[in-house]
């Protein structure tokens, strides 16, 4: 039997990278995927791709009655992994501060949306994953707004962790490093992104960004390790142990 057998995941932003990776992790391991993402098309890809009875429900996790009509239509959610969201970057006397407004409306307040709807369909042995990243932890300039808003996460799934277990719920977080097989959203041009990618291997102690398969190996983990709560999984090549 595989381990996810019989198992419901919703996966917000699994359309695309850490998402999709997660996904198709689990559907290998006998769960019937909901993808969620604001584009359609992409998501039905994603689904094909997939296979195992997976398939997309569009919906802006920004938007919270757009959350609700989604969990709507869903019975029981035994998984929630919320990787909606992408990247913005600037200095904090420059970039406009709608802009990280944005971003937690999309990044926070979108995995909190997801939560407060999905929570009620969940039954007792269900797991969510957030997802931060780990700016929480370790300071990057340009960065201020999504530094704030990994911090939030982390705290976020502490509290979360801790206000569901008498409900038999666990909850915890993936904090990704720099993972490049995915199809991020951000503002930096191709040259930014590459300097940005050269200082980050020259600190990071396995010397090379990491694949979306690595913060899916974590999510299964944290699916099916029942003592596991409260926990935020730094998967970083060892750059905030740095
Ligand atoms: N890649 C990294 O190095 C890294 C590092 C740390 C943290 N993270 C975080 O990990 C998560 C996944 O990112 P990724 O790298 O896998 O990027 P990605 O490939 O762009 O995946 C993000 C997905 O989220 C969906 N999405 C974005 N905004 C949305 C919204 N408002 N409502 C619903 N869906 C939305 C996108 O699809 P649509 O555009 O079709 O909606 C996309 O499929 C993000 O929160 C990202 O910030 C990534």
């Amino acid at each position: 039997m595989a381990k996810l057998d019989g198992k419901i995941a919703v996966i917000t932003g699994g359309g695309s990278g850490i998402g999709l990776a997660v996904a198709e992790r689990f559907a290998r391991e006998g769960a019937r995927t909901v993808l969620v993402g604001r584009r359609q098309q992409r998501l039905d890809e994603a689904a094909t791709r997939i296979g195992h009875g997976a398939y997309g429900i569009s919906a802006d996790v920004a938007d919270i009655s757009q959350v609700r009509a989604l969990f709507d239509q869903l019975a029981r959610v035994d998984l929630l992994v919320t990787c909606a969201g992408g990247a913005i970057f600037g200095a904090v006397d420059e970039l406009d501060p709608s802009a990280w407004q944005n971003l937690f409306k999309a990044r926070f307040f979108g995995q909190l949306n997801a939560c407060h709807y999905a929570v009620p369909k969940m039954p007792e042995g269900s797991v969510i994953l957030l997802c931060s990243g780990i700016a929480g932890r370790i300071g990057f300039p340009n960065y201020s707004g999504g530094a704030g808003l990994c911090g939030g996460i982390d705290a976020m799934g502490r509290a979360l962790a801790v206000e569901l277990a008498p409900r038999g719920i666990r909850v915890n977080v993936l904090s990704p490093g720099l993972i490049e097989d995915t199809e991020i959203e951000n503002n930096l041009t191709d040259e930014e992104l590459a300097r940005f990618y050269e200082a980050a291997c020259a600190v990071i102690p396995l010397a090379r960004p990491g694949q979306s398969t690595d913060i899916a190996d974590a999510a299964l983990f944290l699916a099916t390790c029942e003592y596991a709560t409260g926990l935020v999984i730094d998967i970083d090549g060892g750059w905030t142990a740095s």
